[in-house]
């Protein structure tokens, strides 16, 4: 039987954002701006980069937001016809006609839960899930992770997760493989995908970032699965049961990776971005310069 292309992908982003409150009161964190751009046209783009064509979004409460962000704005966009600001125009013009659908999780029961919402949306296809939080290399061109698990896919026809070294004492905030023996160039089998692991008890560093590839058989896992961790719906959990049935591998990361739904990591990726961008980049570099100088007191003033 052929293999089945990847063509579609979930970003769930029905999340409610208590790290970053009172910012995402009103606001899904998924719309905070990294300088100009919201962290979920990032995901957006590179999902079009890896040659999806239809995304759902899951959205909660107060996600509106994320789907007037990708309607056309018409009032806008004449108002910019009209003065000629056609830079303006083009950036504003920049994501329409995606081919982008919605769907609502009533209660933010877990990622799982949020993933589960997909099932008709997918029907029996291998997809993506693509946290809204989570961004990739935002600055370079190399080949974007979701392209990378898709590549692996047609190698291998397996579920497939992204994973990356985190320090030993972070083990517990995220879900963490024991991988099988070595991997053989970046890939692994695995043993066991456990969520939030105590340092203790975790069976190695290698945690889960926010891109998986999925075969459609976890949504029958997830109808079934148990609140885990946190009293929530665990992906993480569905996938370590996926995983007594199929292979499922896991792709390490060597790329750069920000996480936009921490407070300091959305710091952090609005000054990487930030110090790439023509607008702004050589203003933030002096500013940072002068700053490093203040703070380490060499500074004239
Ligand atoms: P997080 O755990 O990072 O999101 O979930 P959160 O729960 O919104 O954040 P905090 O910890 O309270 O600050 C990872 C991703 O899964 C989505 C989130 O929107 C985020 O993109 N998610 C999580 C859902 O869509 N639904 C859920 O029930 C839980």
């Amino acid at each position: 039987m052929p293999t089945k292309k990847v063509k579609k992908a979930v970003i769930p982003a029905a999340g409610l954002g208590t790290r970053f409150l009172p910012a995402t009161k009103a606001l899904a964190k998924e719309m905070l701006p990294i300088v100009d751009k919201p962290t979920i046209q990032f995901i957006v783009e590179e999902a079009l980069k890896s040659g999806i064509e239809d995304i759902l979004v899951v959205t909660g409460k107060s996600k509106r937001s994320i789907e007037d962000h990708f309607d056309s704005n018409f009032e806008l966009e004449y108002n910019l016809k009209v003065k000629k600001k056609n830079d303006l125009l083009k950036l504003v013009d920049e994501t329409t006609g995606i081919n982008l659908h919605f769907i609502r999780q009533s209660h933010p029961r877990g990622l799982g839960d949020a993933v589960l919402q997909a099932k008709a949306f997918v029907g029996n296809e291998p997809f993506m899930v693509m946290l809204g939080d989570d961004l990739m290399d935002i600055n370079d061109n190399s080949i974007p992770l979701t392209q990378q698990l898709i590549n692996d896919y047609e190698k291998t026809h397996a579920s497939t997760i992204a994973v990356m070294p985190v320090p030993h004492e972070e083990v517990s905030a995220y879900g963490v493989i024991a991988p099988q023996g070595e991997g053989i160039d970046g890939l692994y089998s695995v043993e066991t995908f456990v969520e939030k692991p105590s340092p203790d008890q975790a069976p190695s560093d290698l945690a889960i970032i926010g891109r998986y590839l999925l075969t459609p058989e976890i949504f029958g896992i997830l109808e079934n699965q148990a609140p885990g961790a946190g009293d929530e719906i665990q992906l993480t959990d569905a996938i370590d049961t996926l995983n007594k049935t199929q292979r499922v591998f896991a792709r390490e990361f060597s790329g750069q990776r920000f996480d936009v739904g921490d407070k300091f990591g959305y710091m952090k990726t609005s000054i990487e971005y930030g110090l790439n961008h023509p607008q702004v980049k050589d203003d933030l570099k002096q500013y940072i310069i002068d700053l490093g100088k203040k703070l380490s007191g060499t500074s004239d003033n």
